[in-house]
């Protein structure tokens, strides 16, 4: 299951017109969320009607295939070059900054995308810069979460990385490249790299792009870039040991006691403000959420009482309770939940206890200090991605 909702949010489509950031981040993980459950649901599907010579009743599907990683019918990892892909040019056309906005997820997207652009741009890319500040109040960065030195070693044949801008020096004297600003458009093409963006990184030495999420197309009609970004996204980026560790201590807790599945509820804040589900809330809470929507997200007229009607709102805990109790889990399956504040907190929370009471978390599973110290901002993010 766990699986299964990597691998889509992965490739999920950006949702959310203009504004990208949180919003286009929470519209992505939204879509995420559907195609996850419509997913796992059509898989239910298939599996009962293929076992059409089983008794075919829903009560007698086998959990065991449910618990199966599904059958990959044909696909498979393609990342390495199947042609000709010369390494980085040794002549650099300039610096590529770039500031990586929104959740965990997309700014690992937005990462891979820009590698791809320094790549396009025969540029040297410079270490990208996270943006934790707006979730997590952490700034530790990339450096704070992925192994740096495993990053820049595993994209040598493709692109040039470094930690930041050196310094020049001409005349005698140390300068800075000043990076000049720009804002790419959204999903920009190829070409908007190769013209726009080239004409001021070589008229400055160096461009910083910001905010940057979205900003080259998803579909590109060429394969080895493509790859590129699936070399990024499943080899270079790699979490720091001590996230990796942690995780792995925690998928092996869980694992000792059987099977075990783990969701992010995404029943939060800024995506119940962001998609304007505001009806199952108290006055209290709807003046929260509406302030918060005002503070945080471009003004957009919606219908408040007609979104859940017309499936825009993320489901309640209860919800998936509902669905993962009628696809056959039953009350003795444990559920590991991934970090982040039910909004509404314990109220919406009780009728998913009551389906399934064998609930954990990272600090129920090990509330050892180490776990403490890990678990804060965007490593603990990590360590529940991971897990
Ligand atoms: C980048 O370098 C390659 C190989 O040297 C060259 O074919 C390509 O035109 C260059 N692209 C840009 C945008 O400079
Ligand atoms: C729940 O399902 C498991 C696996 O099918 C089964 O072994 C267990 O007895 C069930 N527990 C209850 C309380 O029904
Ligand atoms: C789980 O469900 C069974 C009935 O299917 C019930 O007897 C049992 O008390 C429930 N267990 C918990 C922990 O709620
Ligand atoms: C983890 O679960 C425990 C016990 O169920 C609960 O008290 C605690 O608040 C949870 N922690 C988080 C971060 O959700």
């Amino acid at each position: 299951m766990r699986r299964l909702g990597l691998h889509q949010r992965q490739h999920a489509k950006p949702a959310g017109g203009g504004g990208g950031g949180v919003k286009g981040m929470i519209g992505r993980l939204l879509i995420a969320v559907v195609v996850v459950l419509i997913c796992t649901i059509s898989f239910i599907v298939t599996s009962t009607s293929n076992g059409g010579a089983r008794s075919g009743s829903r009560s007698k599907m086998s959990l065991d295939e449910l618990w199966r990683s599904a059958d990959s019918v044909g696909w498979r990892p393609s990342s390495a070059p199947r042609s000709d892909w010369p390494p980085p040019p040794s002549e650099t056309n300039g610096y590529l900054r770039v500031r990586c906005n929104g959740g965990l997820n997309q700014q690992r997207t937005a990462i891979c995308n820009a590698v791809l652009a320094a790549r396009i741009m025969n540029a040297t890319l410079v270490l990208p810069e996270l943006d934790a500040n707006s979730f997590w109040h952490d700034d530790s960065g990339f450096r704070g979460i992925y192994d740096v030195e495993h990053f820049m070693k595993s994209l040598r044949y493709d692109v040039k990385i470094v930690e930041k801008i050196p310094e020049i020096r001409k005349n005698g004297k140390t300068k800075k490249i000043k990076a000049v600003q720009l804002r790419p458009p959204r999903d920009a093409p190829i070409s908007w790299y190769t013209t726009d963006a080239l004409v001021k990184m070589k008229e400055h030495g160096a461009i910083y792009l910001t905010p940057f999420s979205h900003r080259l197309a998803e579909e590109i009609d060429n394969p080895e870039y493509q790859r590129l970004r699936c070399r990024v996204n499943y080899h270079a980026l790699r979490f720091k040991t001590n996230i990796m560790k942690l995780s792995q201590s925690i998928v092996d807790k869980l694992r000792a006691q059987g099977h075990f599945m783990s969701i992010h509820l995404r029943f939060e804040m800024d995506m119940l403000a962001f998609a304007g589900c505001f009806d199952i809330f108290n006055s209290k809470e709807q003046e929260i959420l509406k302030k918060y929507r005002k503070e945080n997200f471009a003004p957009k007229k919606l219908v408040y009482k007609e979104r859940r009607a017309i499936g825009k709102c993320p489901l309640t805990p209860e919800e998936v309770g509902l669905i993962l109790r009628a696809m056959g889990f039953n009350n003795s399956t444990r559920i590991y939940l991934a970090a982040g504040d039910l909004f509404g907190g314990e109220r919406f929370m009780k009728p998913f206890r009551a389906l399934f009471p064998h609930l954990e978390n990272h600090s129920s599973v090990d509330p050892s200090d180490e776990l403490a110290e890990n678990t804060q901002g965007l490593s603990g993010s990590a360590v529940d991605y991971m897990t």
